[in-house]
C-alpha cells in the first residue's frame, strides 16, 4: 500500500498533515506522537516579530465546532528557527512553516528567514487569517493581492509555496487560480469562517475580539465543496481541511480532489487521531483494491444516473 503523495517537489510519506494553529510548533507533541510518522506538520503562523495575540477569552465551543480569535500569537520567525526547528529536525518531522505578514515586505522577509534555515520543507502562506486587522486576509480577499504576495514570495524563495486560502469569499476557485498563476506549488484550503457567538444573558460577544473563525465538523461540507470547485479550476495540488474528524471525512476531501488533508480542531479532541486515520485510510484502500492513495485523489464520480448513488 503506497500512502505517499507528491505536493510540488515535496514527497510526503502520507497525506496526513497537522493544521496550523492546532499543533503548536510541533515540539509540544513530540513526546506524545512520533512526529516523523505524519505526512507533515504546519507550524503556528509566524510574523517577523513576537506577537501577544488577543486578550482572553479567545475560544468558545460551538455546535459541532469552535470559534477562535487567537490573533496569531507567536514567537516570531527567528526565535522559531533558533528554538524550535532544531528539535523538529532531530525528530525527523516534515515541517511546513505558516508564514504571516502585515505587509508584502514582511511576507518576503519572513519567507527569506525561513528559507535560510535548515530543515524547512515548505512555506504555507497565510493570507487568510480572519482574526487580524492588518495584512493577511486583506491580501487573501483580493485577487490582485493574492497574486502579488505569492509572486513576491516566489521571487524570494526556492521552497515550495502553498498559499492558504480563505473561505470568506464568493468564488474561492478564482483565488486558487490567482495563486497558481503567481507560481504557487499547491494551495491549502480552507482557513476558518468568520463567525460570532453572543452570550444572551450579558449581551456580550463570547470572545474578546467580538468575531472569530469557525472550525470543526460544522464547516466540513462547505470546505469539501470548495475543494471540489478548486480541483476543477487549477492543476496544482490541493491540501484540504475543515472539520476532518474521522477516516470517512478525510476520504471525502481526497475524493473531492485534495492530495493531502490537514487536521486541526479534531486534534484538540483526540491527539491520537493520526494512527486511527492512517489505519482507516489503509483499510479503505485495501477494501477498494487501490494500491496508491494518490490514485484516489479527485476520483469523485459525477455521473447522474441513480444507480451510482447507492453505496456498495
Ligand atoms: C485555535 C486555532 C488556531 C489557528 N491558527 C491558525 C494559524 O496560525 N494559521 C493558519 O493558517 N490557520 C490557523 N487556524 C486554522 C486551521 O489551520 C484550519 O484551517 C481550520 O481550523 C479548519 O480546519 P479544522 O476544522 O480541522 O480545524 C487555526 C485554527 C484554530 C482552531
Amino acid at each position: 500500500m503506497d500512502l505517499s503523495v507528491r505536493v510540488g517537489s515535496l514527497v510526503l510519506k502520507n497525506p496526513l498533515i497537522a493544521a496550523s494553529g492546532c499543533f503548536g510548533y510541533g515540539v509540544e507533541y513530540a513526546d506524545t506522537i512520533d512526529l516523523s510518522t505524519l505526512g507533515a506538520i504546519v507550524t503556528k503562523g509566524l510574523f517577523m516579530t513576537e506577537r501577544e495575540g488577543h486578550p482572553p477569552p479567545r475560544i468558545v465551543e460551538t455546535p459541532a465546532g469552535m470559534l477562535n480569535a487567537i490573533g496569531l500569537q507567536g514567537i516570531g520567525a527567528r526565535r522559531f528557527v533558533d528554538e524550535k526547528l532544531p528539535e523538529l529536525r532531530a525528530r525527523g518531522a516534515t515541517v511546513l512553516v505558516n508564514v504571516c505578514g502585515t505587509t508584502l515586505d514582511e511576507y518576503v522577509e519572513v519567507s527569506k528567514v525561513i528559507s535560510d534555515a535548515e530543515g524547512v520543507a515548505g512555506i504555507e502562506l497565510n493570507i487568510s487569517c480572519p482574526n487580524i486587522k492588518e495584512g493577511g486576509i486583506q491580501f487573501g480577499c483580493s485577487l490582485t493581492g493574492t497574486f502579488e504576495v505569492v509572486s513576491a514570495v516566489r521571487k524570494a524563495t526556492a521552497l515550495p509555496i502553498i498559499p492558504k486560502l480563505t473561505p470568506n469569499v464568493t468564488d474561492v476557485a478564482s483565488f486558487a487560480r490567482a495563486a497558481e498563476d503567481a507560481g504557487a506549488d499547491a494551495v491549502s484550503l480552507v482557513n476558518t469562517f468568520l463567525a460570532m457567538v453572543i452570550d444572551v444573558e450579558t449581551r456580550r460577544p463570547k470572545i474578546s475580539n467580538v468575531v472569530g473563525g469557525l472550525s470543526g465538523p460544522a464547516i466540513r461540507p462547505i470546505a469539501v465543496r470548495m475543494v471540489h470547485e478548486c480541483r476543477q479550476t487549477v492543476q496544482i495540488p490541493i491540501l484540504g481541511m475543515g472539520g476532518i474528524a474521522d477516516t470517512s471525512d478525510a476520504l471525502e476531501f481526497i475524493i473531492a480532489g485534495a492530495t493531502g488533508v490537514q487536521i486541526g480542531t479534531a486534534n484538540f479532541v483526540d491527539p491520537f487521531i493520526w494512527d486511527k486515520l492512517l489505519a482507516g485510510i489503509t483499510a479503505y484502500l485495501q477494501r477498494h483494491q487501490i494500491g496508491r492513495v494518490s490514485d484516489l485523489v479527485g476520483t469523485l464520480d459525477l455521473r447522474t444516473d441513480h444507480q451510482t448513488w447507492t453505496s456498495s
